[in-house]
């Protein structure tokens, strides 16, 4: 990243997944990065975004390993949990699942940018990023289905927007923001994959894409979605 300070620190959460571990990869190969942790629900310390205590206990744990945090990904997320399917239709919804789609793709990142947010730097630039996608964008929906997951990402974006305006006050060159990875093929996507394989991007190339639309990224945009191009999302 060259938008950052040269022996930049990053922070991936989610390092066990698909896309998680693309970016430790890109982060741990970029010669101006200096330092990268990636945290996930077996890593020392573990983090279950589910569990306010094990994020707070992991940024206590990185407030004395690396008081600053100049890049912080979230790369959790869930759309299908338990092997039960999305819902295709209303008369499918649980709504214990759906609670727990809240509890894993908009309340654990909100949990994050509370816990991890201030360890972002207040007078250099810094960057919070949260994987969201593109169907949780209202003004995008034309197909229906996956009220849940739809439902907990546009929470999430809305989540984004306003920690941004907060994160104004206190870190003024901070981006915050939400991004969309393009079809990636990852365990998440993998079984309700339909296509030929021409729209699907392998985590590696989402990645690539996605860090250099962070490093692309000013304060202006911050409180946005993005995708993999560089394309601002509407909400
Ligand atoms: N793949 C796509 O096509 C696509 C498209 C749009 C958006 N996205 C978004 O991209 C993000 C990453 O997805 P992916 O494709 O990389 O999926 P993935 O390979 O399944 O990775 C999901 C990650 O989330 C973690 N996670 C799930 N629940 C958690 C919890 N309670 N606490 C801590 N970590 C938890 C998983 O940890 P474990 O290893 O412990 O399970 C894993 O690290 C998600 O937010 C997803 O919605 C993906």
């Amino acid at each position: 990243m060259n938008s950052l300070e040269n022996g930049y620190t990053a922070l991936v959460i989610g390092a066990s997944g698909g896309i998680g571990s693309a970016f430790v990869d890109h982060l741990r190969a970029d010669r101006h990065c200096a330092r990268v942790i990636g945290l996930h629900r077996r890593s020392d310390p573990p983090i279950d975004i589910t569990d306010e205590p094990s994020i707070a206990a992991a940024a206590a744990w990185l407030r004395d390993t690396a008081p600053t945090v100049h890049l912080a990904l979230d790369a959790t997320g869930a759309l299908s949990l338990d092997d039960r399917r999305p819902e295709k239709r209303l008369a499918e919804l649980d709504p214990q699942i759906m609670a727990r789609q809240f509890a894993v793709n908009a309340t654990g990142p909100a949990l994050l940018l509370k816990h991890f947010g201030p360890l972002l730097p207040r007078r250099q630039r810094g960057i919070f990023a949260t994987l969201s996608a593109r169907v949780g964008s209202i003004e995008d929906n034309r197909h229906g289905g996956w009220m849940s997951y739809r439902a907990s990402k546009a929470a999430l974006n809305q989540i984004v927007r306003t920690a941004a305006i907060e994160m104004r006050w206190r870190q003024p060159h901070a981006v915050c923001v939400a991004l969309q990875p393009g079809t990636v093929d990852t365990r998440l996507s993998a079984p309700w994959y339909s296509g030929d394989g021409s729209d699907l991007l392998t985590p590696a190339e989402s990645t690539r894409r996605l860090l250099q639309v962070l490093d692309d990224l000013d304060t202006a945009a911050s409180g946005g979605l993005y995708d993999h191009l560089g394309e601002r999302i509407p909400g």
